[in-house]
Order: structure tokens, then sequence, then C-alpha cells
């Protein structure tokens, strides 16, 4: 085993981020606003990309409550919507000159069939096709800053997806397991291929993909809530109960790959233990179909056609 694994990373590890600007999008709930929390104490100004405001401005008032030096900014972001998405860019590059740090974290899991207004699935639309556009339209403000990160949150689930690029909005089959599975290794081709163009061109910015094991947070119920299915969510409830570890440990490779100094663009952070739902970070490669680099081109490919956004990375 080598050091590295030995070793435990924990939020102790993360440096003083004073003039450090973080943008994390989904910071009102669950993971992110636990890393909200977590590194509102390290003095950057920490910009919270919610869809819901209310919620917002109520974990805006959590946080501050016990630590009234956190420098909080909220701007709206609905990342199922890329005008919302547009529209937050440019908010967010009128006020700020530079990123430092950008936590694709906000998503959505197990909801009925949706197809949003832009004609895109919603598991998609918000886990990816949102934050590719968001990564994209902030790479000016990231390239600002002398060695950013853009982390994406992936999931264990990411083993069960595949990008079925006959079928991408589940015309012929919908399952909602699988459009989320889907969506999550979609985070990671977008990660690792993100990575590799920014490498080609010689960036300082990196890109970095993590996952939080099973933590108990509102996204195992959330899609209940949406279907309004007291079923599903008794279901989630309960086995939370057995398998989930809490928020405090969720974030941890999320923030290590952040804030590790030796992590480097590619990686994927991972809990160390019990099948990598739980414990503390470690780098562990995601699956051999999620690093399939032609599907990775492929796909970046489409993101850009569907969105109708393309990439100017040089
Ligand atoms: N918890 C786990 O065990 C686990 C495991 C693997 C991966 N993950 C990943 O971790 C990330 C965070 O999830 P979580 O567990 O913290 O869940 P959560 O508590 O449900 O938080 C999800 C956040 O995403 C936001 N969101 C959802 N759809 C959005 C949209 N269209 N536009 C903007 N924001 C949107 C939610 O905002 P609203 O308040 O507006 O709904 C909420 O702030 C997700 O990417 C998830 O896939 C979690």
């Amino acid at each position: 085993m080598s050091k590295k694994k030995k070793e435990k990373w924990t939020k102790e590890n993360i440096p003083d981020l004073k003039g450090k600007t973080i943008i994390i999008t989904g910071a009102n709930s669950g993971l992110g606003l636990e890393i909200t929390r977590v590194l509102s104490y390290k003095n950057p100004t920490i910009i919270m990309a919610c869809r819901n405001l209310e919620k917002a401005e109520n974990a805006k008032k959590s946080i501050l409550e016990k630590n009234p030096k956190a420098q909080l900014d909220i701007i709206q972001i609905n990342l199922s919507k890329l005008s919302s998405v547009k529209n937050f860019a440019k908010k967010f590059t009128e006020k700020y000159s530079k990123l430092d740090i950008l936590f694709n974290n906000a998503g959505v899991m197990f909801a009925s069939k949706k197809i949003t207004e832009d004609g895109l699935e919603l598991h998609m639309a918000a886990n990816h096709y949102g934050h590719f556009v968001l990564t994209g339209l902030l790479l000016n403000q990231l390239s600002e800053s002398e060695n950013a990160r853009i982390v994406s949150i992936s999931s264990m689930g990411h083993r069960f997806g595949k990008i079925n690029f006959k079928d991408l909005n589940y015309d012929k089959r919908y399952n909602k397991t699988v459009a989320y599975s889907n969506s999550k290794i979609a985070n990671l081709y977008f990660a690792y291929e993100l990575n590799r163009k920014l490498k080609e061109t010689n960036s300082s910015v990196i890109s970095i993909a993590a996952h939080p094991g099973w933590t108990r947070t509102n996204l195992q119920t959330a899609g209940g809530q949406i279907d309004d299915s007291k079923g599903q969510i008794r279901f989630w409830n309960f086995m939370n109960k057995f398998m989930s570890q809490n928020v405090e440990m969720g974030v941890l490779p999320q923030l290590r790959a952040a804030f590790d100094p030796d992590a480097k663009g590619g990686e994927y952070f991972s809990p160390e233990k019990f099948l990598h739902l739980r414990g503390y970070p470690i780098i562990k490669p995601s699956n051999k179909r999620s690093r399939n680099t032609k599907i990775a081109k492929q796909f970046w490919e489409i993101s850009e056609k569907l969105t109708g956004y393309s990439y100017e990375i040089s």
C-alpha cells in the first residue's frame, strides 16, 4: 500500500483561501452546502450557484449564524435551462474577473422522464449539459487564476452508465436509474476530455473528478419528491440508515480533488472503504468504459451540438 493511500486526508489539509473565488453549484443542500460551510472558514469568496433562491438564502443564513465572517454571494442558476446557465455566467463575469475553483456539484437523481425546454432529458440536462456549458463560459475567468481547478462530481453509479448515442433522449425506453447512471458516466467523459483538451493547450487549469460514495442527503429522496412517490421516499430513507455516511465525510473526496497540491488533472477521488461508499478520500480510477477516449470525444462533440455551445480552448 502506498504512503499516499495510508494517510487520512481531512478538511484540516485545506489551506487558507483568502483572495480565492469559488463557485459551488447546488450549494443550498447536501454536499454542496457542506462544501460551502467548510470552505467558508478558509476565507475565500464563495458564489452559491443555486436554483431555489429561498433555500439558498436560508442556507446562507445558517452558515452566517455560525460564521459571521463567511463571504457568500448567491447567484441563481437552473442547470437544466441553458438560458439560465448563460445568465448566471453573464452575472458572474460582470462581477468577478477570476475564478479559482468550480465545483460542478448540483444534481438530480431518479426522476421520472422529463424533456427540458432545450429538448434535453432532465438528468443529462441538469447533471451534464448545464455544467458542460457553464464550464465553457467560465474558462476565461478560470484561466485568470494561477492554478484553477474544475471538480466534477460523479458517482459509483457511473459503473452502470453508458452513453447510448442512438437514443440520447430515451425516446425508445426510459428507466430513471439508467438515466441517472448515464448522466454520471457523462460527468466523467466530460471531466477527462476537458482535462485532455486543457493539457493540449498547456493551460494551467486542470479538470478533476470525485464522488462522495453513499452520503445521506436530499438526493436519495429528491426523485421521489418530484414524482410525489411516498414509497420511493420511504425506501431510500430506510436504505440510508444502513448504507450511508454523513455529509462531513461525503465532501472529502471533492475537497481533496480541489485542494490536494499533489492532485493531477484527470484523476478521480473516491472514499476508500466499503465498496468505495464510505471513508477517507483516495485516488481510485473509474471504470474502463468511462476512460474510453473515443467515446469521450464523440460525446463531447454531441454535447456541443445538442447545447449549441462550442468550446474555444486555445
Ligand atoms: N449523496 C450521495 O450519496 C451521492 C452519491 C453519488 C453522487 N452524488 C452527487 O453529489 C452531487 C450533490 O448531490 P447531494 O447528494 O448533495 O444531493 P442534494 O442534497 O439533493 O443536492 C442537490 C443539489 O443540486 C441542486 N440541483 C438539482 N437540480 C438542479 C438544477 N436543475 N439547477 C440547479 N441546481 C440543481 C439542488 O437544488 P434545489 O434545491 O433547487 O433542488 C441541490 O442544491 C450530485 O451531483 C450527486 O449526483 C451524491
